[in-house]
């Protein structure tokens, strides 16, 4: 239905001059519009007049326009298509016509118009139709850089995978979802959009109320930040680094939240391996530092004890007859052999490098030494030994793993006052970390025990040396120290977990020996004999030399002392010398090692004993030429010398 509109052939009350000022006034009006292209078109699309907002837009003037045909501004393919002519037929039909599209300006030039068409009737006869165009080429170029704009960051957002970005209506349910979302959290635009985001907390922090509480932050401080566990769709982990912000519209009301959330699992792994290995840095370093130490005290006590033990023997022997005076004897040597072993346990502890070290079965070493664990945990201690069937040999010396093991059932029995039950066990295992310098095949022995426990605080500490809470006299704090020299000399390590109140476990890895055992039979098999021949004894200290050639004696060997390496060799070229006992560490051009290099390669056929007190003396030597440890009884010296000239 067409509608009628006010058109100025109208009749009114008004009288006739009011009524021409008005027309005038709107004539002007219209006439100085530029901003629209006001004009009229007869019924047939004549342009019938012309203002001059429509010659500024489409660039003809008055004069050239009216008469023509309202065609001529549209482009070539529109007339084509029949363009002009619907215009004006929807225009009457629908009583109006409106569209945006392309014109041609007189100089040829295109520009996008908003067009009105009107028809207009008289006494309900169409007269025309009043036409309004607006150039609105800018608001559409505008218009359109702010779209591509927008589509570009949606297509931004909604591609970076790296980042969750998505947003929370105000009461926080989700209302969009990017694919880093998608790909961190694990759910599909469709499956959350309209979900709380609480889901992605976990369950406890669901129940502290943290994603109320972090909306509520955001909304108040402007900013939310944080990082913590958030959970996927397939109820997983991961640590994420979370923003939340406040949106809102310029009215500043709240319209929801931007929420971005990254998944920094990777990075806080990286970082806590680097804590760990920086930590175990710093441990090994300790122990080093405190290793060196300790074996410059040893060696110098050692030396002592030697003078001390050497000499008891040629003290009991003159005090044969007083009864007094060998109580005494037997209680000074008492004294030295308590001081011996302990200065062993700090040699173990600082030595990085075994002296003896022997491939052994451990079904057998086990067992051999049952016995003295069993009277070591006492009666009300039950003590179960399980060594798997295949259990691969490992290399160490004999002595030092005895005591280690001795010194683990000490504070098994120690942590166990009411009695209890300890399990030692050992079985292949492989170790893919770093925890050990070199991964690869390891033997773990483990002693277990169901006692007392190590309080958190306290169980960083018990590898130290002198490190003890037992009352004093009752412990060194030199057993576990003496347990993780032997580990790591023996080219493993030591771990040691408890629960306080539960019990304690230690674990002992050992590498993998690529050889087997030499012989099973590793106890006492030198007979005793008479031994006699003349002994070359090199040592710088006059007091042990002293001790020592009182043992020697003893034992039926003459023996001639020198103070270096350099007399040494001259008394060999002396002849007359059956066997050489020479300290590692002396002063001097030649220290006992390149001694014993030196007469091997002149004398091959002459045996040579080393001595020490001092473990890094022993590292080169290895299997070359036996060691005799310092301080040394008679009857270990007996043995040393037996077995060298056993041939
Ligand atoms: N199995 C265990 N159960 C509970 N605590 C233990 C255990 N083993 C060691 N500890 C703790 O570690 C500390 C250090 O042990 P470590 O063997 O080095 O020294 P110690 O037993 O005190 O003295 P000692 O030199 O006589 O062995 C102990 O004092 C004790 O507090
Ligand atoms: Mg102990």
């Amino acid at each position: 239905m067409p509608k009628k509109r006010a058109t100025p052939g109208k009749t009114s009350r008004k009288s006739s001059k009011q009524l021409f000022e008005s027309e005038r006034g709107f004539r002007l009006l219209v006439e100085g519009v530029v901003d629209y292209a006001i004009y009229m078109l007869d019924p047939n699309g004549i342009v019938t007049n012309w203002n001059a907002g429509a010659e500024q837009i489409k660039g003809y003037s008055h004069d050239e326009i009216v008469g023509k045909h309202f065609g001529l501004f549209y482009t070539p393919e529109d007339r084509a298509a029949g363009m002009p002519a619907r215009a004006l037929e929807t225009a009457r039909r629908a009583g109006k016509f409106d569209a945006e599209g392309w014109r041609v300006r007189k100089d040829g030039t295109r520009f996008l118009a908003s067009v009105l068409i009107d028809p207009l009737y008289e006494n309900g006869a169409l007269i025309g139709y009043a036409k309004i165009t607006r150039d609105v080429t800018e608001r559409q170029s505008a218009q359109s850089a702010l779209q591509d704009s927008e589509r570009h960051f949606q297509l931004l957002v909604s591609g970076v995978t790296d980042y969750a970005l998505y947003m929370l209506d105000p009461m926080g349910q989700v209302s969009s979802w990017n694919a880093g979302g998608q790909r961190i959290k694990g759910y599909t635009p469709e499956e959350i959009i309209g979900q709380h985001f609480s889901r992605f907390y976990t369950a406890s922090d669901q129940d502290a109320g943290r994603p109320a509480r972090a909306l509520s932050i955001a909304r108040e401080a402007g900013r939310y930040e944080e990082e913590g566990w958030r959970v996927r769709k397939d109820g997983s982990f991961f640590w994420a680094s979370v923003v939340i912000d406040p949106i809102r519209n310029e009215a500043g009301e709240l319209i929801g939240f931007a929420k971005i959330t990254r998944d920094i699992s990777e990075r806080r792994e990286a970082q806590s391996a680097l804590e760990k290995v920086q930590r175990q840095l710093a441990e090994s370093q300790k122990m080093d530092a405190l290793g060196q130490l300790t074996g410059g005290v040893a060696h110098d006590f050692n030396n002592l004890l030697m003078i001390v033990t050497g000499n008891i023997a040629t003290l009991k022997k003159v005090a044969a007859q007083d009864p007094k005076a060998v109580r005494a004897a037997n209680a000074i040597e008492l004294a030295a052999q308590r001081g011996a072993a302990l200065t062993r346990q700090l040699l173990t502890f600082s030595r990085r490098q075994q002296v003896n070290p022997e491939p052994i079965d451990l079904r057998y070493q086990m067992e051999a030494i049952r016995g003295v664990l069993t009277s070591g945990l006492g009666s009300n201690v039950k003590l179960a030994i399980d060594i798997a069937p295949d259990v691969w040999p490992v290399t160490v010396d004999v002595g030092e793993f005895e005591i280690a093991l001795v010194n683990l059932a000490v504070n098994a029995r120690d942590a166990l006052p009411d009695g209890g039950a300890v399990t030692i066990t050992a079985r292949n295992t492989s170790i893919a970390e770093s925890m050990v310098d070199a991964r690869g095949d390891y033997v773990a022995i483990t002693v277990e025990d169901d006692g007392v426990g190590i309080p958190p605080d306290v169980i960083a500490n018990v590898f130290d040396p002198f490190f003890t809470t037992k009352q004093v006299g009752k412990g060194t704090g030199l057993g576990l120290s003496q347990v993780h020299g032997f580990a790591h000399q023996a080219g493993g390590t030591v771990e040691i977990a408890s629960t306080l109140g539960k019990g304690t476990t230690l674990t002992i890895y050992l590498p993998r020996s690529a050889g087997g055992p030499t012989s099973t039979a590793t106890g006492e098999t030198a007979t005793a004999r008479t031994q006699t021949g003349t002994v070359l004894l090199v040592e710088d200290n006059p007091e042990v030399a002293n001790a020592s050639t009182g043992l020697l004696e003893q034992l039926g060997y003459s023996v001639r002392w020198v103070p270096n390496a350099e007399a040494a060799l001259q008394e060999i070229e002396n002849n007359g010398i059956d066997v050489i006992l020479s300290d590692i560490v002396m002063p001097g051009r030649l220290d006992g090692l390149g001694l014993a290099r030196l007469v091997r390669q002149n004398h091959p056929r002459l045996p040579i004993l080393l001595a020490t007190g001092y473990s890094e003396a022993a590292q080169n030597v290895r299997t070359d030429f036996p060691i005799l440890r310092k301080p040394y009884q008679m009857h270990e010296l007996s043995r040393a010398l037996s077995e060298l000239t056993r041939g």
